[in-house]
């Protein structure tokens, strides 16, 4: 039986709603040079030039943000045959598929499904290779007029390849497109915001999904640059350190020690200081300096753009997105499902979630900075439908 206060939140979320939608179109658009599948879920592009073994074309792929290409149905196929395939028959494009050394049969990238569309030019039962030991691997070619097909291969050959990645590349609320291909940012260290020792901060931009940010050229030194405050004492960590395992300076994702580097005069210095922060120093940019990890500061994260939201496999249709504010006055970036009338698909902070306005509820917290933020919990379920 539903109680008084049950029945007072639908009233409010009624009124809520109804007086909170803004309908807004927000475009999601590939990134340059990337062309949109008809799907409308993912944007791929082929890479000719540097011709790559199977695992380096997936690795090259990963690097930017996506995996190597997916062929799912014929309207996806005839597109890829379309666009890249048909222009030159002396071209292979490694795709996704592949079969494993000791594995049960072929399968898309990590999948273990069995595929359900094919289009072999010679079905593995009958190929050649049908009885090879070692991974064997799937490129696609060419080979008259308007025709090509799937053939098999050893995985340790160059050849071109095409990647794929999801669409989305919206940032969320106050996170910030950044130059580098395919991911957003976020500041944190204004005078409202946390100051915190260099592990806290990288829990923290953990905790959003991403990490402390990394520079790895002039472009994203210069965004940066432009996105700090300029104040005496007021640098902000960024995700380099010296490692005590290695002692040396590198980024968090990697072992290396960097080749692109913006230290500051004199810096790094001292050996007890193995954190790295960016200051802004007029007519110079954004230095690097060094500190105790245990001082407190500000921080910049940055992560990957949330994924694209698709519903039982289906991606939302441009037109039906809308933002919707929540109790905090949050926006959110949701799609209103036509079949499901009182069901909104949203996106948060990376996560892909749907929110049920007559079922589902959520409370509104302040943080110690009087800043409200979602507690997402059970009261919402997450969900994951996109590649
Ligand atoms: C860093 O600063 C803290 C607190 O001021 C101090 O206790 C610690 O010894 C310093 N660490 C190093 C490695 O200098
Ligand atoms: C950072 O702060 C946390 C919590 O105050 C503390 O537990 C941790 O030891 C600190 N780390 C460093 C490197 O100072």
């Amino acid at each position: 039986m539903a109680t008084l206060e049950q029945c007072c939140l639908l009233i409010f979320w009624t009124i809520f709603f109804t007086i909170f939608f803004t309908k807004a179109q927000i475009p999601l658009p590939c990134d340059r040079g990337w062309l949109k599948t008809p799907s409308g879920a993912h944007c791929v592009k082929a890479f000719y030039q540097k011709k790559k073994v199977w695992h380096d074309a997936r690795r090259a792929c990963k690097n930017i943000g996506a995996d190597l290409l997916t062929i799912r149905d014929k309207d996806m196929s005839n597109f890829i045959k379309e666009y890249f395939v048909y222009h030159d028959k002396r071209i292979e494009f490694w795709i996704g598929l592949r079969k494993l050394r000791g594995g049960n049969g072929w399968h898309w990238l990590d999948e273990d499904r069995p595929l359900t569309y094919t289009d072999w030019y010679v079905k593995p039962e009958k190929s050649v290779w049908r009885n090879y030991k070692n991974d064997l691997c799937v490129f696609l070619k060419k080979f008259r007029q308007v025709r090509a097909a799937w053939f098999i291969w050893i995985c340790p050959t160059k050849f071109s390849y095409i990647c794929q990645k999801p669409i989305a590349s919206i940032c969320f609320n106050e996170w910030e497109k950044s130059p580098r291909f395919d991911s957003c940012v976020k500041v944190y260290g204004g005078p409202k915001n946390w100051e915190v020792n260099w592990t806290i901060a990288k829990l923290a931009c953990q905790a959003f999904n991403g990490a402390l940010v990394t520079i790895r050229g002039d472009t994203m030194s210069n965004f940066l640059r432009d996105r700090i405050i300029a104040k005496k004492n007021f640098p902000m960590w960024i995700g380099l350190h010296k490692s005590t395992a290695t002692d040396r300076w590198h980024w968090l994702d990697e072992d290396a020690t960097p080749t692109y580097t913006k230290w500051s005069d004199g810096y790094p210095d001292g050996k007890t200081k193995r954190c790295a922060a960016i200051k802004k120093i007029d007519g110079r940019g954004a230095l690097w300096l060094t500190f105790n990890c245990s001082l407190r500061m500000g921080f910049i994260c940055e992560t990957a753009p949330p994924p694209h939201c698709t519903y039982k496999g289906r991606s939302y249709r441009e037109n039906t997105q809308m933002t919707i504010s929540d109790k905090c006055g949050n926006p959110h970036i949701c799609f209103y499902t036509y079949w499901r009338p009182v069901l909104y698909q949203c996106r948060w902070d990376g996560k892909c979630f749907e929110l049920n306005y007559k079922r589902d509820g959520y409370t509104c917290r302040k943080d110690k900075d009087g800043r409200a933020n979602w507690i997402l919990d059970k009261l919402f379920k997450l969900w994951y439908d996109s590649a």
